[in-house]
């Protein structure tokens, strides 16, 4: 979070992903003066994620300036669907719940499979 680019919003946020391997990944915000490009903190846990050696995410922790945990935004609850599925832990401001919970009847990699939709 204190290596957030976010000159924009001024609203630094900051993300930590353990791996199913032990490894912790993380990321920061880096905004864009074209503002719609704003890559959130979570886009970039997830490139490292892949970059150092895939996995699955375990458990995840989000937060915002203040450092009290912050819910991701819709898109990133995608993104942590994908990368750790129905058990991944989050840190929510209510305590630690399931992906499952946080994003329920989740569209993912499942939907593709047995010509579905
Ligand atoms: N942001 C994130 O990094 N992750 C989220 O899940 C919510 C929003 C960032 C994007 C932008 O730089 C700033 O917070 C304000 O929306």
């Amino acid at each position: 979070m204190e290596r957030a680019y976010a000159p924009y919003s001024e609203f630094r946020v900051g993300v930590a992903g353990l791996v199913d391997d032990g490894r912790v990944v993380a990321g920061c915000n880096v905004e864009n003066a074209a503002y719609g490009v704003t890559l959130c903190a979570e886009c970039g846990m997830v490139s490292e994620l892949h970059a150092t050696g895939g996995g699955r995410l375990t458990a995840v922790f989000c937060v915002g300036g203040d450092g009290q945990a912050l819910m991701p935004c819709g898109r990133c609850r995608q993104l942590l669907w994908e990368n750790g599925g129905p058990d991944c832990l989050l840190m929510t401001p209510e305590g630690v719940l399931p992906m499952s919970v946080v994003l329920p009847q989740a569209f993912g990699p499942d939907n593709l499979r047995l010509g579905q939709g």
